[in-house]
Formats: C-alpha cells, structure tokens, sequence
C-alpha cells in the first residue's frame, strides 16, 4: 500500500459517511461520493468508480436503511444492501484493496438471553435484515481484505437518527410514548468513524498481522446497552439547555403498542469481546458517547446562536 493510500468512501453523506471523512481527513487522498455522483444500485457505474479511483481502500458507509419502508421495497434493500456489497468485494479483491462494511444487529431474531457473539446463527425478522445478511455473505464469498463491523442503533449530530428525532418531537409535544421492551446498544457515528481509522490504521501499518488473521466480522458497537425508552430518557436528561429547558414526560410502552410494518428483535446487544481482543480497540459507554453528541450539538446551537 502507498505511503498515502487512496480511500474511497461511498455513501459520504450519510451518518457514518460524513463520519468517516473526518476521521480519515489526514490518512491519506480521500474520494468521496454518494447519490449526487452515482447510483450504486447500477453495478457498471459502481465498477468503473472503483476502476477510475483505484483505491487502496473502500469504505462502503451507503446502505438502505429505511428499515420500514423496506419492507414494502425488498428488491430495493436487496440492490443496495446486497449486491452493491457483492460489486465491491469483487472490485476489492481484483485490485488487493481493503474493503470495510457496515451490517446490523438487525440480522438477528433477538430471542438470545445475553450480548449476542459472531458465531451466533442470524435469523433476521425484516426484509432490512435479511438485506444485510445476504451483503455479509457476499463479501465473505468473495474473499479478500475484508472487514464487516456489525452495530446498532446509529445516531449522531447529522441525519435521520432517534436523538435528532427525539429531540424534534420534544418541541412539539408534552408526552411522548416509547418502546421499553427492544434492547439494544446506541451507538454513535463518530465512535463507529474513529473506531474504523484506528482499526484500519492498525492493518495499513502491518500491527494486525497477516490477512487471515485480521479479515471477517466483527460486532462493533458502544459498551452497555438500554431501551428505546431509557435511551429516550437518557438524551432529555442531558438535553434540557438544548430545548430551553421544555423537556416532555417519556411514558414507557411495549411494542405492541407502537406496531410497525418492521418486526425488531427485543435484544439485539452485541458481545464486542471479539473486536476488543482482536484488534485492541473499544468504543465507549453509550451513554458517555451520548454526552459527546449532545456536547457537540450544544455547541453548534450556540454558535447560531450567536451568530
Ligand atoms: N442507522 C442505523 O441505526 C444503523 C444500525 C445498524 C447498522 N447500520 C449500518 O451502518 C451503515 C451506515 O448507516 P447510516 O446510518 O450512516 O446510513 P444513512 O445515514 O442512511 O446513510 C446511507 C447513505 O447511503 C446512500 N445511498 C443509499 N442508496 C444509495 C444508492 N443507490 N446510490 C448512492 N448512495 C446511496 C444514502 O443516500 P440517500 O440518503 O440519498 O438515500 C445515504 O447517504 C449502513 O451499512 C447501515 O446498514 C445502521
């Protein structure tokens, strides 16, 4: 690999894309594209990307992630999800590049007592699930210098995302009603970002050893875990200078209570042993992670604020 290798970062505008450009912007010559440049879903356009680029490495931060909508546009997810992943990991192992993909605690049924481990069977309830699945499984078919980080519930200071949604909802309402019986782990963008550099950073440098020893899955997510509930109640009670101290009442409801056209597993918390001891690095606690996002958009309120 180059001195400054060249990285290719598609689906640049989404959560973790925007992410990753900041965590890699002195790593090396970075490309940056997303639907305004191409439509992945078209495997030529994707292939002579790649080709034009001739990276060193792919980091594939675009996805479908409209876990409902999936459920009425399976073919869609599929594309995305699925076979673009394919295209890559085929681009990836023609050239020797490194690729790293995203997967999801979606891909299991979430009927496991206890943090769930790599060598757990998936057994996805939604067509998102079963989407990333068959991405996972093409890439691991390929072969190659492969890194797949499976996380969960993503959020951060841009995009669609709970906490930006929360704390919409808290301007406009006095209540709010949320799921207290789905438990996962939140995880933040710029954890997942920063925890991709270090890693990557580790393997350019020839730290992870040869490519049978580092290449696969890992599960990837901020420590300790909540509910949908509790990580409501955990934003508000940082979020009260952020909402002018307007802070609604969160009442507790099962998941019968909120149906969805997507069934989601009640515990999808993700054992990160395997990545901790594999590679020496660790994201932090959801909830001091939180602290940081909150922080950040405190700031960012203010500036406007002030300016
Ligand atoms: N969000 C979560 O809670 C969550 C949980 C577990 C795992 N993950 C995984 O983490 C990764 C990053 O997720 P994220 O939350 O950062 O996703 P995101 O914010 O939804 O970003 C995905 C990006 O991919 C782009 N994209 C989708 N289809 C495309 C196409 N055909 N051509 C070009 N670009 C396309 C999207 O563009 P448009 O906006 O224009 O569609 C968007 O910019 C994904 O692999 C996701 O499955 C996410």
């Amino acid at each position: 690999m180059s001195v400054r290798p060249q990285i290719l970062i598609v689906g640049s505008a989404g959560q973790v894309g925007l992410e990753l450009q900041r965590s890699f912007r002195d790593s090396g010559e970075i490309t940056a594209v997303d639907r305004a440049e191409i439509d992945l879903a078209v495997a030529d356009e994707t292939r002579s990307l790649i080709r034009r680029v001739n990276p060193d490495i792919i980091l594939n931060a675009a996805a479908y992630t409209a876990v409902d909508r999936a459920e009425s546009e399976p073919e869609l997810a599929m594309a995305i999800n699925a076979h673009t992943p394919r295209v890559l990991a085929e681009e990836a192992r023609r050239s020797g590049a490194l690729l790293v993909h995203y997967s999801t605690d979606y891909v299991f049924d979430g009927e496991k007592h206890g943090p769930w481990t790599e060598e757990d069977v998936p057994n996805p309830q939604n067509s998102y699930g079963i989407s990333k699945l068959a991405g996972e499984e093409a890439i691991r078919q390929v072969g190659g210098k492969y890194l797949i980080f499976r996380t969960s519930w993503v959020y951060g200071p841009h995009g669609a995302n709970f906490l930006l949604t929360m704390l919409r909802l808290a301007k406009q309402r006095d209540r709010l009603s949320i799921v207290d019986d789905q438990f996962g782990a939140p995880t933040t963008s710029i954890e997942l970002a920063d925890a991709t550099y270090y890693t990557v950073t580790k393997i350019v440098a020839g730290k992870a050893g040869p490519v049978d020893a580092w290449a696969g899955l890992y599960h990837t997510t901020c420590s300790g875990s909540t509910s949908w509930c509790g990580f409501a109640k955990a934003i508000f009670a940082r979020a009260g200078k952020l909402l002018g101290g307007k802070l609604p009442v969160v009442d507790p409801i099962r998941s019968e209570d909120y149906p969805t056209p997507a069934k989601r597993p009640h515990n999808s918390v993700l054992s990160n042993a395997k990545f901790n001891e594999r590679f020496g690095v660790q994201l932090s606690p959801w909830d001091t992670a939180l602290d940081a996002v909150i922080a950040q958009l405190s700031k960012t309120d203010q500036s406007r604020a002030e300016s």
